[in-house]
C-alpha cells in the first residue's frame, strides 16, 4: 500500500456516515424524501405508483384485497402478461434495437440480444413449448447454467402462462429430483453442460440421474447444447429434445401473450426453511412484477439507458428479480456472465465493468470479501469510472468491507445500497435509496418506502435503539410470497404463527432475522435466529444437511451448525456420531462430505466432519446446537449445567480446537 492508501485508510475508518454525491443526487430517479410520509400516508393506493410502470391488459380495480389474511391479494382484479411487460412493449415502444440482454460466457465469446431478438427467441420457445404439451399452469422446471437460453425460457413460460421452477445449476440431482417432485412438473428445460474456471462440466448427466427419480412421468425435457465439440456425447431419450432443433422448426413463430390474471403464479422458488423439506415460495404476475420493477427503479436508480449488472446467479431470486424481470420490465440492458470471478484472473468481474461500461453493479458480501483478499491492484489494473451505484444482497456486510468497495470499487464517487430481502419478499424490503439517504457501513438502512417493518423482542414490544431484536413486518407489500405450493398451512406456521394476533386481526409477517435499530430507524441486521445458514450468501437449511449426512452408510446421527468464516460468512459444521462397527476415519469423511454434495450440492459441503461419540443434549434430548456453534467458531461456553452429558462439551471442543 502506498503512503496515501494509508492514509485514506484511517480516514475512512473513522468515518461512520456516508451522503450520496451531488452527481448521482442530480440525476437519481427519487430525490424527495416526502416520498416516505407520501407512500405511509396513502397506504395501500401508494402501491399504484409501482403497478403503472407496468401494462395491463385490463385495469385493475382495487390495489389490496385482504379479506382473507394474510392470504393477501394485489391488483387482484387486473390482468397483464409479465413476458409482455418485459419484452414486447419495448419493441412496440420503438426499442427494437436496444440491448436486452449482454452475455459474457466463460471463455470471453459473447451474445447480445437486443429486445427485437429476445422477442423473436421468446416466441419461438413459446412455440416450441406448446408443441411439447406445456399448457397455461403447467409448471416448467428449469435446471440451467447462466446461459441466455434461461431467460429466454423463463420469459416464454411467462408468455404462455405456465409458472416455472427454477433450479440452481449447482444443486444436486437429489435437489431437482426433489423440487421437480414437490411441484408435479413434467417439464424440464436444462443443458448438456457448461464452464467453470476453463473446465467443461457434464450438466446433462446430473439432469438425468435426478429425472430418474422422479415419482411422475416426464412428458418432455429439453437440453440446450452449450458445450459443442466439448461435450459428453450423452444420446436423447425419446421425451428428451434438442433446444435448437426445435427452436429450428419454430422459426418464425408468434405466440400471444396470455393475459393473467395479476394473482396468477408466475413462478414457484424453492428454498430453506427449518425442516427437511424444501419450501416451494409462490409468487404471482402482477404484484412482483410490479414490486421488482419499482425497486429496480428507487433503488437500483435504473433506467432504460442503463447497462446493468448483477452477479448473482438466477438460480437464486436475486437473479430472478434483478438480472431478468425487474431490468427487463424497465427496459435495462442486463449483463449475464457465465463463469466464476477468478477466471482466467481475478480481475474478470472488473474486466467486464470495463468492457461494457456497466453503470450499475449489484453483488454479494461474500465476494467483496473475496475481493479484498485478493488485493487493489486487480480492480485498479481498470477503468471503473463507469460505475454510479454499487449495490450488495445476501448477508450482512461489515463496514471494513462495505468501505473496501466504496472506496476501491467506487472510488468515492457512487452510493451503495445494501439491501435487505429475502426469496419470500420477491424484492428489496429495507435499504437506503441512494438518491436521499445518508449511508451507514454495516447498517442496511430505513424500511423502503411503504414497508412498514419493525424490530420487536420476544412479546412483539419494539425494542429500544441498540438492542438486538426480531424484524418483523407489519403490513403486506406487493412483492410478497402469497403462499407456499399447495402448503397453506405451513405458510401460517412458518411466517406468521410468531408474531401475529387474530384474535384483533393483526397478521405480522416473521423473516426470521434477528436485527437492532438505531435512533436514526436504520436497520442493522443480524443474521437468521432459525435453523438457516447462510453460506457465501446462499441459503442453506440445517435439517436438509443433516438429512444428507444421516442417509450416509455409518453415520448414526449428526447435527449441522454454521460457525464464522472469513470469506463465507458462515460455514459449515458437521458433528458426526457413527454407528457401531464403523471406523471414525478418512473414508467416512469422505463419504459425509460427498453425501452432503450428492443430497443437496457442492456448496452444502462441510468446512469441518467432526466425530463425537455423543451430542450434547438437554435432559429432554434436545440438542444444544448454540454451544456447538459456540465450540465451532472458538467462542468461550455458555452454560453447560442444563446438559444431561457436560463431559462431552469439553471432548468436542478439544477435537475441534485440534488440542
Ligand atoms: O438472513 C437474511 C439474508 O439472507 C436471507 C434471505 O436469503 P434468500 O431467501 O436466499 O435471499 C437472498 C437474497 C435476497 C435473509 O433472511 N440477507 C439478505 N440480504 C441481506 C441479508 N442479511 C443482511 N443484510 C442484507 N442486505
Amino acid at each position: 500500500m502506498t503512503d496515501d492508501d494509508v492514509e485514506l485508510e484511517a480516514r475512512l475508518a473513522e468515518q461512520e456516515s456516508f451522503d450520496p454525491p451531488a452527481s448521482f443526487v442530480d440525476q437519481a430517479n427519487v430525490t424527495d424524501e416526502a416520498i416516505y410520509d407520501e407512500f405511509s400516508e396513502n397506504w395501500p393506493e401508494c402501491w399504484t405508483r409501482a403497478a403503472d410502470l407496468l401494462s395491463w391488459d385490463s385495469e385493475y380495480s382495487t390495489v389490496l384485497d385482504d379479506s382473507d389474511e394474510p392470504f393477501y391479494e394485489w391488483f387482484a382484479d387486473g390482468d397483464l402478461n409479465a413476458a409482455y411487460n418485459c419484452v414486447d412493449r419495448h419493441v412496440e415502444d420503438g426499442n427494437k434495437n436496444r440491448v436486452a440482454i449482454k452475455w459474457e460466457g466463460e471463455h470471453g465469446n459473447t451474445r447480445t440480444y437486443t429486445y427485437q431478438d429476445l422477442y423473436r427467441e421468446v416466441n419461438e420457445f413459446a412455440a416450441t413449448l406448446q408443441e411439447l404439451g406445456v399448457k397455461e399452469n403447467d409448471v416448467v422446471t428449469m435446471y440451467m447454467p447462466m446461459i441466455p437460453e434461461l431467460p429466454i425460457a423463463m420469459l416464454a413460460c411467462a408468455r404462455i402462462g405456465a409458472p416455472h421452477s427454477v433450479v440452481f445449476a449447482g444443486f444436486s440431482a437429489d435437489a431437482l429430483a426433489t423440487r421437480m417432485n414437490s411441484a408435479d412438473s413434467e417439464y424440464l428445460i436444462t443443458a448438456d453442460g457448461y464452464y467453470r474456471r476453463g473446465d467443461a462440466l457434464d450438466h446433462f448427466q446430473k439432469a438425468q440421474e435426478g429425472l430418474d427419480n422422479v415419482e411422475h412421468d416426464v412428458a418432455a425435457s429439453v437440453v440446450v447444447d452449450r458445450l459443442g465439440d466439448d461435450g459428453f456425447g450423452h444420446e436423447l431419450s425419446e421425451t428428451q429434445y434438442d433446444w435448437d432443433s426445435l427452436m429450428d422448426a419454430h422459426r418464425g413463430d408468434r405466440v400471444a401473450p396470455v393475459e393473467r390474471n395479476a394473482e396468477d403464479m408466475l413462478f414457484l422458488m424453492y428454498t430453506s426453511g427449518t425442516t427437511g423439506e424444501p419450501k416451494g415460495v409462490k409468487h404471482t404476475t402482477g404484484g412482483y412484477l410490479a414490486y421488482t420493477a419499482w425497486t429496480a427503479q428507487s433503488v437500483l436508480d435504473l433506467e432504460p439507458g442503463d447497462t446493468y449488472w448483477c452477479s448473482a446467479d438466477i438460480g437464486w431470486i436475486t437473479g430472478h428479480s434483478y438480472i431478468v424481470y425487474g431490468p427487463l420490465a424497465l427496459g435495462t440492458t442486463t449483463v449475464m456472465y457465465e463463469g466464476t470471478p477468478d477466471y482466467p484472473e481475478r480481475d474478470r468481474l472488473w474486466d467486464i465493468i470495463e468492457k461494457y461500461a456497466v453503470d450499475v453493479f449489484y453483488t454479494a458480501p461474500t465476494a467483496i470479501r473475496a475481493f479484498m483478499k485478493w488485493g487493489t491492484e486487480y480492480p485498479d489494473s481498470h477503468d471503473l469510472s463507469s460505475l454510479r451505484l454499487l449495490g450488495t444482497v445476501g448477508e450482512p456486510i461489515n463496514p471494513r468491507a462495505w468501505k473496501w468497495y466504496y472506496t476501491h470499487i467506487g472510488h468515492e464517487s457512487c452510493p451503495i445500497v445494501d439491501t435487505w430481502w429475502q426469496t419470500e419478499t420477491g424484492g428489496m424490503m429495507v435499504t437506503t435509496l441512494p438518491g436521499i439517504g445518508t449511508m451507514k457501513p454495516g447498517s442496511a438502512g430505513p424500511p423502503s418506502p411503504g414497508i412498514d417493518a419493525t424490530i420487536v423482542d420476544t412479546a412483539g414490544e419494539d425494542v429500544d435503539a441498540g438492542r438486538a431484536g426480531y424484524l418483523t413486518v407489519n403490513k403486506p407489500w406487493p412483492g410478497m410470497l402469497r403462499t407456499l405450493y399447495q402448503n397453506d398451512e405451513r405458510f401460517i406456521d412458518e411466517y406468521w404463527e410468531e408474531y401475529s394476533d387474530p384474535d384483533t386481526d393483526e397478521w405480522v409477517y416473521f423473516p426470521e432475522d434477528g436485527a437492532k435499530i438505531d435512533d436514526d430507524g436504520y436497520m442493522t441486521i443480524l443474521g437468521r435466529v432459525d435453523d438457516v445458514l447462510n453460506v457465501s450468501g446462499h441459503r442453506l437449511g440445517t435439517m436438509e444437511i443433516e438429512s444428507a449426512i444421516v442417509g450416509v452408510n455409518g453415520v448414526a446421527e449428526a447435527a449441522v451448525v454454521g460457525g464464522d468464516h472469513d470469506l463465507k460468512g458462515e460455514a459449515v459444521y458437521a458433528y458426526v456420531i457413527t454407528e457401531d462397527g464403523y471406523a471414525e476415519d478418512e473414508d467416512l469423511r469422505e463419504s459425509i462430505i460427498k453425501g452432503v454434495e450428492d443430497g443437496i450440492g457442492p456448496i452444502a459441503r462441510p468446512e469441518q466432519v467432526i466425530f463425537t461419540e455423543e451430542l450434547p443434549k438437554t435432559r429432554s434430548g434436545k440438542i444444544m446446537r448454540r454451544l456447538l456453534e459456540e465450540i465451532a467458531n472458538g467462542e468461550e461456553l455458555g452454560d453447560t449445567t442444563t446438559l444431561r452429558n457436560p463431559e462431552i462439551v469439553d471432548e468436542i471442543e478439544a477435537k475441534v480446537s485440534g488440542d
